[in-house]
């Protein structure tokens, strides 16, 4: 009986994390504690707690005086949508949810579950770091995260959620994992905060301006998704998991859809401006050709000259990578690069079909570009594409020019099917800046230089700027009218649904980082 009630007090303490009043702290500055986060993320009633009753064993600073049942973070595992998914919550009310060894090794030993069983881990962030008194054993603690971080990394989906603070080398496992949420005005990631900032470079910044969610979102990339509150949050990753298979050898959950797979989209047939400068929004493509139009971006508020996310075509999961000729006229740069290379290795990573849109202009040029090595990132996105072995399938709906059209999903880089819309254009650069090289000599010396490079510019696009010559060399397997798009996508899904595809046997490949 004595066992049973100090089992009972042990279990209520650790419920009650770090007490009522800091609770109710982490309430007023608009947080939700780590087990009311899980219980939002999982199903109702599925979260099996794994140890709840360890506690820290450090004896230095009076530590010994002050223990908490489960040492400030929450783990375990339960179910989103019926599938296993593994979960630690970061306790900010006990010792501000900083990182020690025991709880540390909490942490690893989920991850080691989550990676031997096969499901996704999702990590609540929202903690002070290394737990100060500990010193160089919670420094071991997050580097044993990072290494499983990095060994899950391509097995199992690999999620964070950064809920509060995420300050110092603690940044370093969500930024290995797959995806990265950030909460609107109570989160924050730096490796190091403003007032070391002031005292290094004497730069004046707030924490929210050097790393709030909208300056990881918006700025550096580091973020993929922000939410508005703590609950959105948890709804989002719901969301993204239903998109996602468990491991790597699975395959994505399938959804009944109502969508016919015949449905044609007609707007999708004037949906090119005639002039072939005039911009529109690629996203509209993207829900016409999608399950009831749903499309679940990633990294929307980042590089908009190219989207990436995920929809559903007959109920199966496949990654959308596209240029959008509405932001810096859909020409790729680093960003853009580094954004689409990263999506596209993961889907390759967990047998996500990849379907790609393409009206890009080229490389962004300039000096900027140049100097900040648009050569090394440009070349991680052909390497991500050719390197992927998933089902790839391209749809040129308008410019495809130069490299680019090499990098985005071209034949050469195995992709299955290749379709073309009529409004298509695949050439080494438009006719313009075409005919300023090959015909600059006869444009000089004729007796109206505007006149003969009007005329130069209509016999080249009328040659080249057009999908036949690419089609007559089989790059293009089809030119389809663009209602059918949706059609032809599912068609070649389907057909693809058992490829098979490798590439040479070695340790791992060289990606130019
Ligand atoms: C131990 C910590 C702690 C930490 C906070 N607490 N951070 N205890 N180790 N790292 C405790 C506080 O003592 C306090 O305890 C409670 O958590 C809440 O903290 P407050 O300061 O009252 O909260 P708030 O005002 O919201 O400020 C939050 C904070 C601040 C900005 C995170 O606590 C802070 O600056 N903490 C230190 C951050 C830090 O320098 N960490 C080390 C970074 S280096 P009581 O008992 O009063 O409630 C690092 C290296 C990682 O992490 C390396 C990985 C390789």
């Amino acid at each position: 009986m004595q066992r049973k009630e100090e089992l009972d007090r042990r279990k209520a303490g650790a419920d009650a994390g770090g007490g009522e009043a800091r609770i109710r702290k982490q309430h007023e500055s608009g947080k939700l504690s780590a087990r009311e986060r899980i219980d939002l993320l999982l199903d109702s009633g599925t979260f099996t707690e794994t140890g709840k009753l360890v506690r820290h064993q450090c004896h230095d600073f009076g530590m010994a005086k002050h223990v908490f049942d489960g040492d400030g973070v929450v783990t375990g595992y339960g179910e989103v949508e019926g599938r296993t998914v593994y979960v630690f919550a970061q306790d900010f009310t006990v010792f501000g949810g900083s990182l020690s060894a025991a709880n540390a090794a909490k942490i690893t030993r989920l991850m080691d579950m989550a990676l031997k069983n096969g499901a996704p881990i999702v990590g609540l962030n929202d903690s002070g770091g290394a737990r100060i008194q500990e010193g160089v054993l919670s420094l071991g603690g997050y580097a044993d995260i990072f290494l499983r971080n990095t060994l899950a990394s391509g097995v199992v989906p690999q999620i964070s959620a950064i809920m509060g603070p995420c300050a110092g080398g603690a940044v370093y496992s969500p930024a290995i994992t797959d995806f990265v949420f950030m909460v609107a005005d109570s989160s924050y990631m730096f490796v190091t905060g403003p007032d070391v900032i002031k005292t290094v470079t004497h730069e004046d910044v707030t924490k929210e301006a050097l790393g709030g969610s909208m300056t990881h979102n918006s700025v550096s990339g580091v973020g993929h998704f922000v939410s508005p509150n703590d609950e959105a949050c948890l709804e989002d990753i719901r969301a993204l998991l239903s998109y996602l298979p468990s491991n790597n050898q699975d395959e994505a959950p399938r959804r009944a859809s109502s969508d016919p797979a015949e449905r044609e989209a007609p707007e999708l047939d004037t949906i090119v401006p005639a002039e072939s400068n005039q911009p529109y929004d690629i996203k509209r493509v993207i829900q016409a050709v999608a399950d009831n139009g749903e499309f679940f971006e990633v990294q929307a508020h980042f590089a908009g000259n190219i989207v990436i996310g995920f929809a559903r075509m007959e109920g199966r999961s496949v990654g959308i990578v596209a240029n959008q000729p509405s932001v810096l006229a859909g020409c790729l740069d680093i960003n853009s690069s580094v954004k689409a290379a990263r999506f596209v290795r993961f889907c390759d990573a967990f047998q996500i079909p990849i379907v790609t849109f393409v009206d890009v202009p080229g490389f962004l040029p300039g000096t900027d570009q140049e100097f900040g090595g648009i050569i090394r990132h440009g070349a991680k996105l052909l390497y991500a594409y050719a390197e992927a072995v998933v089902p790839k399938i391209t749809v040129i709906t308008r410019k495809a020019y130069g490299g680019a059209y090499c990098v985005m999903g071209s034949k050469q880089v195995r992709t299955d099917v290749n379709l073309a819309w009529p409004t298509a254009e695949l050439a080494v650069m438009g006719p313009e800046g075409a005919v300023n090289v090959i015909y600059k000599r006869e444009i000089g010396q004729a007796e109206d230089p505007e006149s003969a490079r009007a005329q130069k510019i209509a016999e080249f696009r009328e040659r080249f700027a057009n999908p036949f010559v690419a089609a007559e060399h089989g790059f293009i397997d089809d030119v389809i009218e663009p209602r059918r798009t949706r059609i032809e996508l599912i068609r070649a899904l389907r057909m693809l649904e058992n490829k098979v595809d490798d590439s040479p046997r070695k340790r791992h490949g060289n990606i130019p980082l």
